[in-house]
């Protein structure tokens, strides 16, 4: 923890920005999701596997007052702008952990869709947490923010690091895979429509209870394997998440979103998350293109578009 901040304090309040901040974060796919059995928290334990992909949201922070967000793009008007936000809960949270004021005018750019799988909010969250971090000067290192991202919820400690990455716990313990770069192709199908993430994990166990979910997918041995070896075909093979059959169970119309993307040439095509986007993995970028415009023009989701990861998680621009 840093030494509290003092408005007499002339090196503390020579600290930070002055000028706005802006940080480019991205959204998250599971490459690997295994779900084990629901814990007296109420979270479940998990070994994911995740990837970092550039759809991003831009969140810019500027000094300020008091503490205030606005938005633009996906979710405006939707999404509740209060302390509620986990924008707002995020900087409050900073400023609690460093010891300063939480004064900062946010302003949020949002390109991932809510309640889709794609981690969106949690990335706002890390998105807070190193804007202000850089706007206030209080100089914490990733894995102090990676602290304090892991209280506002379980995929925000991702974010703040991005790559490829082993999450254990409720998700929240996180630990990079190392691997020789490699990029990898994927298209993503935008659902119209979110689906919320305990819903989805109270229908898989449900279907759990009643015998009707597939066998789990077990530890992620074989998906870090397949990264290792660096041949799509291959990673195709590996890929895996229990949350889709719950998925499917409460949006059916997603196995037509899968069977149109692997139709098309996808390698492989799996539900992103909790859903209700789906992620097809491709041979290439050329390759992507074309199966998101077929995606496209069978109609079966609200928009289909390209991304490449892994890349890196909330950064300063
Ligand atoms: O951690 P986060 O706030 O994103 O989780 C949202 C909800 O998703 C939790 O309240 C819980 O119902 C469910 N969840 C879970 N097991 C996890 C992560 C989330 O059951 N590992």
């Amino acid at each position: 923890m840093t030494e509290a901040w003092s408005p007499d304090d002339e090196e503390t309040s020579r600290r930070g920005a002055t000028g706005p901040v802006k940080v480019h974060v991205p959204a998250k796919i599971n490459l690997h999701l295994g779900v084990g059995p629901l814990r007296a928290d109420g979270f479940h334990e998990l070994n994911t596997v995740y990837q970092a992909i550039s759809i991003h949201d831009e969140l810019t922070a500027r000094r300020g007052d008091t503490l205030t967000l606005t938005m633009e793009g996906e979710g405006t008007g939707e999404l509740a702008l209060d302390g509620t936000n986990l924008v707002i809960r995020a900087a409050r949270a900073l400023a609690a952990y460093a010891g300063v004021p939480a004064y900062a005018r946010l302003h949020l750019r949002k390109h991932i869709p809510l309640a889709a799988g794609l981690a969106g909010g949690s990335a706002d969250a890390a998105a807070a947490l190193v804007a202000c971090d850089a706007l206030w000067g209080t100089g914490l290192t990733r894995d102090e923010l990676a602290t304090v991202a892991a209280g506002l919820g379980s995929d925000v400690p991702f974010l703040v690091y991005g790559g490829t990455a082993l999450g254990t716990g409720r998700g929240e313990t996180v630990s990079p895979v190392l691997v020789r770069p490699t990029t990898w192709h994927w298209v993503v199908a935008i659902a119209d429509g979110g689906l919320s993430t305990p819903r989805v994990y109270g229908e898989l166990d449900r279907l759990r209870d009643v015998g009707a979910a597939p066998l789990p997918v077990g530890s992620p041995d074989r998906l870090l394997g397949a990264l290792r070896q660096r041949d799509p075909a291959v990673l195709a093979t590996a890929l895996g998440n229990d949350m889709e059959a719950a998925a499917i169970s409460l949006w059916p119309a997603l196995a037509d979103v899968l069977t149109t993307g692997r139709a098309a040439g996808a390698l492989a095509g799996m539900v992103s998350g909790s859903g209700p986007t789906c992620v097809f993995l491709a041979e290439n970028g050329p390759e992507a293109e074309r199966i998101a415009g077929e995606l496209t023009a069978a109609g079966v989701c609200r928009l289909a578009r390209t991304a490449h990861g892994p890349v890196a998680g909330a950064r300063v621009a």
